[in-house]
Parts: C-alpha cells; sequence; structure tokens
C-alpha cells in the first residue's frame, strides 16, 4: 500500500480478500465505526424495523421469569452491546447484580455508551471490552460475581453463518463455567415481505448505514469509492434461510482500495451482510452440542425468540 496513514491491516487484508471473491464481499463487522454505530440505533427506530420491538416486549412481558433464571450475583457480559437499550431492563430488575461487562468492536461508542450507563447506574460496576467476540478477549475477573451470564441479544447471531455462529457457541461454552449461562435473541423465519420491508425502510436508514461502510473504507483505506455510484438493497435468499443486504453498483465501474483497482459491472453487487432466521428447532439444533435450552419465548406475533441456554454439564471445563 502506499499511503502513509495508519492502516488496520486486518481491514485492508479482509477488504482485498473479500472483493478478489467472485461475489466481492465485505465483512460486516465493519459497518460499525462510530457513525454506523449511531446508524444502527437509528435502524431500530424505524417502524418498519420489527425485531427490536419484538424482542422488547418479550422482555418487557417475562422479565420476572428472565430474572428468576438468571439469579443472583450475577456477572452480565452482553456481546454487541451497542447503546445497551436491551440491558437496561435487566440492569434495572437483577438483584445485587455483580457487574456488567459490555462487549462491541465500536470502541468510541462503547466507551461513550459506558459513560452514559455509569451515570445511570452509579454503584454498579461497568467494564467495557473494546474487541471483537469473535476472537479472543478476556472477561475482566469479579470477585463478587456467583455466576456469569453472557448476553447476546439482537438476533446478532444470525451475521454469521451457521458454521461459524457454530465454532461462536462453542467459544461461548469455553468461556463459562457450569451453572452459568447464555441469554440470546434470534429472529424467526417468517414472510418474506416482512422481512424485506424490515431492511429497506421507507426513510432510508438502513440504506445510509449500508452505504457508510464505503465512507469508512474511503477513510480508514484511503479507497476511492463514489457513494452516488451505489445503491442499497436486502432481499431474503429462501434457500439459505437469510436476509443479504448488498450494495449495487449503478454502472461499469473501477474502485481503487490503497494501490489495488476492482472493477465493477453494471449491476454486480458486494455483499455485505447476512441476517439468518432460525426456527426455535433450528435453533436448538444450532446450540445442542454446547447447550440445553432451558427457555424460549416468543413475542405474539411469533416474530422474534429469547431464549435462556445452559452450558451442557458433561462440558464443563473443557
Ligand atoms: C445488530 S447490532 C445489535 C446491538 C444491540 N445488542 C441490540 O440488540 O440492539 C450488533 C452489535 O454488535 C457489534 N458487533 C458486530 N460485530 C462484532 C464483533 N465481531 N465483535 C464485537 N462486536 C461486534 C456492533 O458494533 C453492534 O453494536
Amino acid at each position: 500500500m502506499t499511503q502513509e496513514k495508519n492502516v488496520d491491516p486486518q481491514l485492508f487484508t479482509d477488504v482485498i480478500e473479500g472483493f478478489s471473491q467472485e461475489q466481492k464481499s465485505l465483512p460486516s463487522k465493519y459497518f460499525y465505526d462510530e457513525r454506523g454505530s449511531e446508524l444502527f440505533e437509528l435502524i431500530c427506530q424505524q417502524e418498519e424495523y420489527y425485531p427490536t420491538d419484538a424482542e422488547v416486549e418479550i422482555i418487557k412481558n417475562r422479565i420476572y421469569e428472565i430474572v428468576a433464571l438468571l439469579g443472583d450475583n450475577v456477572q452480565l457480559v452482553e456481546l454487541g452491546s451497542g447503546s445497551s437499550m436491551k440491558t437496561r431492563m435487566l440492569l434495572e430488575h437483577l438483584n445485587k447484580l455483580a457487574g456488567y461487562v459490555p462487549v462491541d468492536i465500536s470502541e468510541e461508542f462503547l466507551l461513550t455508551e459506558s459513560e452514559k450507563l455509569r451515570n445511570e447506574y452509579p454503584d454498579l460496576t461497568i467494564e467495557p471490552v473494546a474487541a471483537d467476540y469473535t476472537g479472543s478477549f478476556e472477561i475482566p475477573d469479579n470477585p463478587d460475581a456467583k455466576k456469569t451470564v453472557i448476553y447476546f441479544p439482537g438476533s446478532t447471531i444470525g451475521n454469521l453463518i451457521p458454521t461459524e455462529a457454530k465454532a461462536f457457541l462453542k467459544t461461548v461454552a469455553s468461556m463459562i463455567d457450569s451453572g452459568d449461562g447464555l441469554l440470546i435473541g434470534v429472529d424467526r423465519k417468517k414472510d418474506r415481505k416482512i422481512l424485506e420491508k424490515a431492511y429497506n425502510d421507507k426513510n432510508g436508514v438502513t440504506a445510509e448505514f449500508n452505504l457508510n461502510v464505503l465512507r469508512r473504507l474511503n477513510r480508514e483505506l484511503d479507497a476511492g469509492f463514489d457513494l452516488d455510484n451505489f445503491s442499497h438493497k436486502a432481499i431474503y435468499n429462501d434457500d439459505e434461510g437469510r436476509v443479504e443486504m448488498h450494495l449495487i453498483s449503478r454502472k461499469d465501474q473501477e474502485v481503487r482500495v490503497g494501490d489495488r483497482i476492482f472493477l465493477l459491472k453494471k449491476g454486480e453487487t458486494i455483499h455485505t451482510e447476512n441476517s439468518y432466521k432460525y426456527s426455535t428447532e433450528e435453533f436448538s439444533e444450532l446450540a445442542s452440542e454446547y447447550f440445553d435450552i432451558e427457555k424460549t419465548w416468543v413475542d405474539h406475533r411469533h416474530y422474534f425468540s429469547v431464549h435462556y441456554l445452559s452450558l451442557k454439564t458433561d462440558l464443563t471445563g473443557f
């Protein structure tokens, strides 16, 4: 590369690798720079984006069952915590909470949101960890904790392809002990029209979120994307059981990433995100190697599920 600015070598490698495939792609974790995290919060407020309302409905209606299962003196570790919006419902109801550890790849946003939480909950131990949860990271030691619960809301697990999701669940299982748990939000399969509307909101917020990844590459990799030459599209891929987000090239064009040039034909797409949808049976199958599902809750429309899982007893210490 020729540019002199500080370039994240992993970002550069991942982009070059993704653009060298026949179907060009980018890992969805790169959506989340500070602006990307802000845009995701706005997506959650769009009327078409049902997952947030559905998950909030479940937590609100089931909060006493949930806190009873989680128990007392818990260290709550949230993966992909974002603004910790849903978490506040847990923080308010959990008894003698030992501490809260928000983990997120979007460092500036994580630190800003943790500061807000510290002001709201001055007596709570809050220890943010800026990390990629698909890699290795340390959960801070908490001498007051009797139990660790990993919280993974937002159906963020759907961003991983099933083999990655299985490997991720194995990593989570290796981080916790017998008696610990995983509270996870999972989006369910449903009518294509509802799914596609949710990811193509009429205000264009998801489109802006999708395009923002190119803005990030221009800034961080000195890339030369003209955002006006791309448009957003999300489609439901029935065979794979996932919503796919793409950036469509509006014309034949050459784009530069560092010192590499890539050709994009008119209509060709960059695949930027997957959101896999799981029936309860499919999710149970995915998790069953490492976890037992203790409880499943769904919202009144059966759009979304929240599961509480415990580590399989014969796995402890692996
Ligand atoms: C779909 S949003 C969900 C946010 C929030 N948990 C919710 O339920 O609304 C995904 C979150 O995970 C974070 N994230 C995405 N990929 C990540 C990774 N590989 N490691 C750590 N955090 C990641 C993003 O920054 C974002 O905050």
